[in-house]
């Protein structure tokens, strides 16, 4: 995510600017900038990669004057990193300078209509569009900032945190809060705007927190809040007792907890801006219909859990498409010497987009002459500058290296690429796509029932951390989930476990059940919970113990068969992937915790596999 910093008061602001954003660099960012008003002018200065080059350009904030400021620390999503596309992004009078932390879903539209009213853009941000629509309305003073402002939150959509500094005006800064954090801090003499505490814990401990809607003009005696229809509200001011360690995990114990319990946000910036209408609308896609329509193959390559995300892809887009759909792991699918051609579609899937096993099988499809699309959450990754096609996953830095977020999102924009092309291949009725979207808008609140239940699961958790061997099984879709599942547990927890296709059982694995051995059996797929409750029957029939995992409407179905049920949420079968991964994400994480072990940072891995 991005991070904001605002400053005014009585002290030089760009060395505190520099200061607070030097503690957001935790979140992970690509480019760095201030605004400084100062000496009758607005002063921007801003640069792609680390913050120390902003630093150097700054001289530690000396080379710039003036008392009232915000900062930004960018991880792109719309644009590549660069230094235009950093923020804060200014308007054409060069008047109004916005940070910005979310997503603008309407900006195409907003763009287009500024330019008809003879805007030029400088950046491919969705940020500037913002900046620019606040100048509009602002109609060069005749309107009050404030009210400028109101009118351009009318307009846009979407997710965001906005810091707000008008030349004009600098007597005042201007936040506003919509789904995505930010809060105020109140010093001596002096205010803060922030998109997280640990930036601002050093000047202040007593903030307010900003909710939905809401908008504050901060100036150096203090805030003054109004809500969503710009009537003033009063704010409790909260102390925080947090240290920064805490902080940096917005108050959770780790980072992989926190990115657990982000999926429902992260989720809603992965679909909502790809839904209009009944239909999936990816911006600036450029693979045409007729090439969609004349697709003979499709192949998901990746690595983990990237190609875990590529198992149920494979079921989910061969049922929609008719057309044959394989999951291959990229350090096999380069040596295997693969059939393409251009009727070939090869789907990349990696999170960090420098994953160099999948790297190396993109060259490869791309040699055989097959087009290739990459899902990818780390805009400007090599993957991402390499392929014909990219779709973003917008989870945000994701720092632990167990990935959570980013396997829900790739998840997600999976399944929106799946109904896109079946639409355009006509397999694929109106009705039943709007169907499936309308649920795919419901994920992130039911994801959110599945997690206020995580309770329950570190009860599960704290029965099951001793085991020396875990198996995760399931059919179709589950058994691709029980892979996951698997790997989630072993690589944080250290606990050798295995997934396999349920049906399988009797061919071999069920060698190795005994009494007392745990079997986690996932059931949600509708269509086949009948024969995954025989499966567990025969493992309780063999002294093995079942944790079950299926949706509400069969509850009762696994009750007597499992020992222990955990349920998820009914939804359409292709998308309960996407719920029923939490409870196996929270499972291994509990274990981990119980065991003992670092959680963020396991043994032996690493975030990025940069090497064969
Ligand atoms: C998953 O928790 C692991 N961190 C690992 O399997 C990871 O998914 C794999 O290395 C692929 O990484 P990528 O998505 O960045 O390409």
């Amino acid at each position: 995510m991005c991070g904001i910093v605002g400053y005014i008061g009585e002290e030089q602001a760009a060395p505190i600017l520099l200061e607070g954003l030097s503690r957001l660099e935790y979140r992970g960012y690509d480019s760095a900038g201030v605004a400084v008003y100062g000496g009758g002018a607005m002063q921007v200065r801003k640069a792609k990669g680390r913050l120390s080059v902003l630093d150097g350009l700054l001289d530690h904030g000396k080379a710039l004057e003036g008392v009232v400021g915000v900062g930004h620390t960018r991880w792109a999503t719309h644009g590549a990193p660069s230094d235009v596309n950093s923020h804060p992004q200014v308007s054409r009078s060069g008047k109004i300078a916005v940070v910005h932390n979310g997503i603008i879903e309407n900006y195409v539209q907003l763009r287009s209509f500024l330019q008809e009213q003879g805007v030029s853009f400088v950046s491919e941000t969705d940020t500037e569009v913002v900046a620019q629509l606040v100048d509009y309305f602002y109609e060069d003073g005749r309107v009050d900032i404030l009210e400028a402002v109101g009118r351009c939150l009318r307009r846009i959509e979407g997710a965001y945190a906005l810091g707000i500094l008008c030349a004009d005006a600098s007597d005042r800064l201007i936040a506003v809060r919509k789904d995505s954090p930010l809060i105020l801090g109140l010093g001596e003499g002096c205010t803060f705007l922030a998109s997280d505490v640990t930036a601002i814990l050093r000047h202040t401990r007593e903030v307010i927190y900003l909710d939905d809607g809401e908008t504050a003009v901060l100036t150096r005696e203090g805030a003054r809040c109004y809500d969503h229809l710009m009537r003033p509200v009063e704010k409790a001011v909260s102390h925080v007792d947090w240290e920064t360690d805490a902080a940096e995990k917005g108050g959770y114990e780790h980072f992989m907890f926190k990115e657990i319990m982000e999926q429902p946000e992260a989720l809603r910036r992965a679909i909502l801006p790809r839904l209009r209408g009944g239909e999936v609308v990816l911006e600036g896609f450029g693979l045409s219909d007729a090439y969609l329509r004349s697709l003979k193959k499709l192949y998901i390559v990746a690595c983990g859990s990237s190609y875990h995300v590529g198992m149920v892809g494979k079921y989910n887009l061969e049922r929609l498409l008719r057309i044959p759909v394989e999951a291959a792991l990229a350090s096999e699918f380069r040596y295997m010497d693969p059939i393409l051609d251009e009727g070939t579609l090869v789907v990349v899937i990696s999170q960090s987009g420098e994953t160099l096993d999948t790297m190396a099988a993109l060259r490869e499809a791309k040699r055989l002459g097959a087009r290739v699309l990459s899902i990818v959450n780390v805009v400007g990754s090599s993957i991402a500058r390499e392929s014909d096609e990219v779709l973003y996953t917008w989870a945000g830095p994701e720092i632990a290296v167990a990935t959570t977020k980013a396997y829900s999102t790739q998840l997600a924009v999976l399944d929106l690429l799946g109904l896109y092309i079946a639409r355009r291949r006509g397999s694929l009725d109106a009705g039943t796509c709007r169907e499936v979207l309308e649920e795919m808008a419901r994920l992130p609140e039911k994801l959110e029932q599945v997690l206020s239940r995580r309770d329950d699961i570190q009860y599960l958790a704290s029965q099951h951390f001793s085991h020396s061997s875990v198996f995760y099984m399931g059919r179709n879709v589950d058994y691709a989930l029980g892979l996951e599942g698997s790997l989630k547990l072993k690589e944080i927890s250290y606990i050798h476990s295995e997934a396999y296709a349920a049906g399988e059982l009797k061919h071999g694995t069920i060698s190795l059940i005994e009494p007392g051995t745990l079997v986690v059996a996932l059931g949600t797929y509708p269509p086949l919970t009948g024969k995954t409750v025989s499966n567990i029957q025969e493992v309780r029939s063999r002294g093995g113990q079942v944790l079950a995992v299926t949706t509400e409407s069969h509850r009762e179905d696994f009750s007597h068969a499992a020992g222990a049920v955990i349920t998820v949420p009914d939804t359409h079968p292709m998308l309960l992937p996407s719920l029923t991964v939490a409870p196996l994400q929270l499972f291994a994480y509990y274990v981990a915790l119980m065991r003992g072990c670092d959680v963020d940072k396991p043994r032996n891995l690493a975030k990025s596999v940069t090497v064969e």
